[in-house]
């Protein structure tokens, strides 16, 4: 795997690999010395045009576990605030030889176009409303870990699935893993024509008991440039998991961070059906693997040098 940019990229034998590998690097955390040299010598640039806590913290934490050099950059403070294109910014950056490029940005498309501007390996961090692959990975992985098998599960993912790129990520990666999946929200945030992707729509929650998992998703403030719903109030009066909502028997998922009091009730987030700290904490071990299998993978050898001015050599 040279890259990993999308989950369409992924077949179900390259999920379960990665996961495999992520639960075999699970022992690394329990050590006294959290290392192994897999990645020694190795270069790893975080790039993080948007805001993150959990996805940039567990990208150097994993390049570190591995041994790898890690070098952080935030678009605020840099360069890029006195104008300078992503383009400009990668071939700059590219200078440190980078191995590895995690890259997060709000523009949909931007993982897949750094990687024909470099040779590094570009890790799809998150692309604007586009795909967060390592996000469904992590989620993946953590559900194996918790029910066994998906296949046949029904997992319901409940929000504002219109802005987010954790959903279209997570439908495609549980699809892949045998489960059957229904987005349920209000109609302004459900994308027109989602069905496409192979999951039912859903525009209310009565049906929500059959769920065995519920993803809830967050409100995305930061990407609604107009009123999508007529209240956060009213919004959650429909649409929050809470306490009534969710039945003993089902696993609540979510990826973080959580605006409590809207779409999860502070009490389910609190309760032991919830697994969003081993969500965080698989994030970890599975860009471990992910880094691993860029890095040290069967990566091909022959990837198209660039000159400086980005053009192919
Ligand atoms: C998500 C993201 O940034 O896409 N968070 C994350 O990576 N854990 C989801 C979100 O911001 O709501």
């Amino acid at each position: 795997m040279d890259h990993l940019l999308s989950i369409e990229d992924l077949d179900r034998a390259a999920i379960e690999r990665i996961c495999d590998r992520a639960a075999s690097f699970s022992e690394v955390a329990d050590r006294e010395i959290k290392k192994v040299p897999a990645l020694r010598g190795r270069t790893v640039l975080n790039l993080f045009y948007e805001s993150s806590t959990r996805t940039r913290s567990s990208f150097e934490l994993a390049a570190k576990r591995l041994s790898a050099d890690v070098v952080n950059f935030a678009a605020s403070g840099s360069s890029v605030e006195k104008g300078e294109s992503l383009k400009d910014t990668i071939l700059t950056l590219g200078a440190h030889k980078p191995d590895a490029i995690v890259i997060r940005t709000p523009w949909a498309g931007s993982a897949e176009l750094v990687s024909r501007w470099t040779p590094a390996a570009i890790v799809n961090a998150g692309d604007g409303k586009h795909e967060h692959p390592t996000q469904a990975l992590l989620d993946v992985h953590t559900l194996r870990s918790r029910l066994g098998a998906l296949d046949g599960k029904r997992i319901w993912i409940v929000g504002d699935v219109l802005h987010s790129r954790v959903a279209r990520s997570n439908i495609l990666a549980f699809q892949k893993m045998g489960a059957h999946v229904t987005v349920a929200g209000p109609p302004t945030l459900i994308p027109r024509g989602i069905e496409a992707l192979g999951c039912d729509v859903r525009f209310d929650l009565r049906d929500l008991p059959e769920a065995d998992v519920v993803y809830a998703l967050r409100m995305q403030h930061e990407r609604m440039d107009q009123a999508w719903v007529p209240s956060l109030r009213e919004y959650a009066a429909v649409y929050q998991v809470n306490g009534k909502r969710l039945q003993p028997h089902q696993v609540l998922m979510h990826p973080g961070p959580v605006n409590r009091g809207v779409e999860l009730s502070g009490e389910v987030v609190d309760s032991p059906q919830a697994v969003i700290t081993a969500q965080v904490e698989a994030g970890v071990v599975v860009r471990m693997a992910v880094l691993y299998e860029v890095l040290a993978g069967n990566r091909a050898k022959d990837r198209t040098p660039i000159t400086a001015a980005g053009a192919p050599a």
